[in-house]
């Protein structure tokens, strides 16, 4: 089943609870939660005390993508705001093993995120570990930026190899889907599928949503 994860970098930060619920009520069913520190990407947003007011307002699981370095000092924090899954970048992490089995172990759903630069053969190992793998479909950082293509090939890759090795991990999607994108994104094979500027930025939110989720449904003969 294909799922629709809004992204609220570009929500209006003034209004998050109300843009929430917008994009809850719009099909969303997990809420997508960037998290940067100006070191690993050129942006800073938010972190652990935002989470903690998300979690007071909704209760979608709450998906948050560390774009940040030392990701390991970060995660107690994170599980101590209620954050549900939890996914670190192949490229900052030293030890990804490791931030893995720290993510899990403090009750949360380990992810791992691949730049578009990166390739999903190097994810082997580690892919029993994960409850999903994210495919980053721009450079991370800012929203509202075109998709990259190739990011396809990725996507259907990895289905490949989830099938040859009988798991089960989600595969998500981040960064310019957008109408003009996701019949191809979900024909390759994702299923959790991230937007932020598609959902929030011509600010009607729920409509916009529920238009995105069920052109991605009808992609997949859902
Ligand atoms: C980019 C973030 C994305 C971003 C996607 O670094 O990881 O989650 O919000 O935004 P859109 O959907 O606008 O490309
Ligand atoms: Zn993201």
């Amino acid at each position: 089943m294909v799922e629709l994860l809004p992204s609220i970098l570009s929500a209006d930060f003034a209004r998050l609870a109300d843009e929430v619920a917008a994009a809850e009520r719009g099909g969303g069913t997990a809420i997508h939660v960037d998290i940067m520190d100006g070191h690993f990407v050129p942006n800073i947003t938010i972190g652990p005390p935002v989470v903690k007011s998300l979690r007071k307002v909704t209760k979608l699981p709450l998906d948050c993508h560390l774009m940040i370095e030392n990701a390991d000092e970060f995660i107690p924090a994170f599980a101590d705001a209620g954050a549900n899954w939890v996914s670190v970048h192949y490229e900052a992490c030293r030890h990804l093993h490791r931030s893995l089995e720290l993510i899990a172990h403090h009750g949360m759903q380990p992810g791992v995120v691949i730049n578009p630069a990166t390739r999903v053969n190097l994810l082997v190992d580690i892919l029993p570990m994960v409850h999903h793998v994210l495919i980053m479909s721009v450079n991370p950082g800012f929203g509202g930026q075109s998709f990259i293509p190739f990011a396809l090939d990725k996507i259907r890759h990895l289905a490949e190899l989830r099938r040859e090795m009988g798991l089960a991990f989600r595969i998500e999607v981040d960064g310019g889907v957008a109408h003009d994108t996701v019949a191809q994104v979900v024909k390759a094979g994702a299923d959790l599928l991230v937007a932020g500027n598609a959902v929030f930025g011509g600010g009607q939110p729920e409509q916009d949503a529920r238009a995105l989720l069920k052109a991605a449904r009808d992609a997949a003969g859902e």
